[in-house]
């Protein structure tokens, strides 16, 4: 490329900050914001859809999408929501925020109280938080503070404490129980749309305390009604079998998977994921750990995308459902893939084989490729 042609198009676009808006301000319209909400952004949301062709074809589904949520800043779809609940604690005058996390939400609410100058408290159910996540959280600065219980347990504990009041100090709940943080999510939706040019007819995604799948339904409905689209898809979502209370309509009380972000018994927006399933026409199933792990493995592999366990859940279900013929070949699918891979070391670990090991020459290398 020549020098002029080089310099054309690096005036035509002066900087970054155009290509990628802050999300808050992208889509405000649909958002509680004021004049009083602080300006606040790590760069979250515009996340890549990306087209999985060869996964597509290999699952009898061409058209399938993936919503890669892992990039957003501290890797998980989290971001999108804790950006405005941070920013609304703020407005409010808050100077402490807390949550009860399987992880994401912890290493999100670390990263945003981090820049909002903020004290952070995270309570987690101990000895069942992904590593990544979990020091995500500490290096921020957060007060991590582990309980022998499980998540809906870690959840109550902060709720109750939440309602008394933590003394003088303002401290604002940032779980998904926050309204604005299932407001921030739904603009996942709306990215959803606009790359596509239209609602999808499916949209697929993992099910935990069921937050996620109410604020995308949220998104494609407050959408539709601009009346720039149509449509809505059809829902569809999975849980893990080993905590799949919305599916079976049992009490789960020590769920069991090895997808630790949705081990969750009691899903805490149950009735709106419900609503959204029924609304649209749709299904809440579940999958095996086998089937989770399968598809976390393929999308790696034939996509080149890491996702941690949890979100391959969204995969592992659309397979399946295409296997038993209950998905229209010709449909336009979107997997949301809700986090990374590398939030979640010791599951990528117990999947790989060690390294292969060589002497450092190149006889050393070729034998050990067989080359
Ligand atoms: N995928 C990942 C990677 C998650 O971290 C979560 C939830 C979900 C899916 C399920 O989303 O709860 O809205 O149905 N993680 C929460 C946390 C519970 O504390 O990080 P949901």
């Amino acid at each position: 490329m020549r020098m002029s042609e080089v310099l054309r198009q690096l005036r035509q676009q002066r900087s970054t900050a155009g290509a990628r808006p802050r999300l808050m301000q992208r889509f405000e319209a649909f958002l509680p914001i004021t004049s009083a909400t602080p300006v606040l952004s790590l760069g979250e949301g515009f996340t890549p859809l990306v087209h999985a062709r060869t996964l597509g074809r290999l699952i009898g589904c061409p058209l399938l999408y993936l919503k890669v949520e892992g990039a957003n800043p501290t890797g998980s779809f989290k971001d999108r929501g804790m950006v405005l609940a941070v920013a609304k604690a703020m407005e409010e005058g808050a100077r402490a925020i807390m949550c009860a996390s399987t992880g994401n939400t912890a290493a999100s609410a670390a990263a945003y109280g981090a820049a909002a100058g903020l004290e952070v408290v995270v309570v987690l159910p101990k000895g069942q938080i992904a590593l990544g996540k979990l020091l995500q959280a500490q290096v921020a600065g957060a007060r991590v503070v582990t309980v022998d219980g499980t998540f809906d347990e870690a959840l109550r504990v902060v709720r109750a404490l939440g309602a008394k009041g933590a003394g003088a100090r303002p401290v604002t709940l940032v779980n998904s129980t926050n309204p604005h943080r299932l407001q921030g999510q739904k603009t996942a939706a709306f990215e959803v749309i606009e790359d596509l040019g239209g609602a999808p007819d499916y949209l697929a995604i993992p099910v935990g305390n069921a937050g996620n799948i109410s604020a995308y339904w949220q998104g494609f409905t407050d959408y539709r009604r601009t009346g720039l689209v149509e449509t809505r898809p059809v829902m569809l979502g999975f849980q893990a079998e080993g905590a799949a209370p919305l599916v079976l309509g049992y009490r789960v009380d020590r769920p069991q998977t090895v997808a630790t972000a949705i081990r969750i018994g009691h899903p805490v927006s149950g009735d709106k994921a419900i609503q959204a399933r029924d609304e649209s026409g749709g299904a809440i199933d579940s999958v095996t750990d086998q089937e989770i792990l399968a598809a976390y493995r393929d999308l790696v592999r034939h996509e080149g995308i890491f996702c941690e366990p949890s979100s391959a859940a969204s995969v592992a279900g659309v397979r399946k459902m295409a296997a038993a013929g209950e998905i229209d070949p010709g449909a336009t699918i979107v997997c949301v893939l809700t986090g990374h891979g590398l939030k979640d070391p010791e599951t990528a670990a117990a999947n790989v084989d060690p390294p292969l090991e060589a002497e450092a020459s190149v006889d050393g290398l070729r034998e050990v490729l067989g080359w």
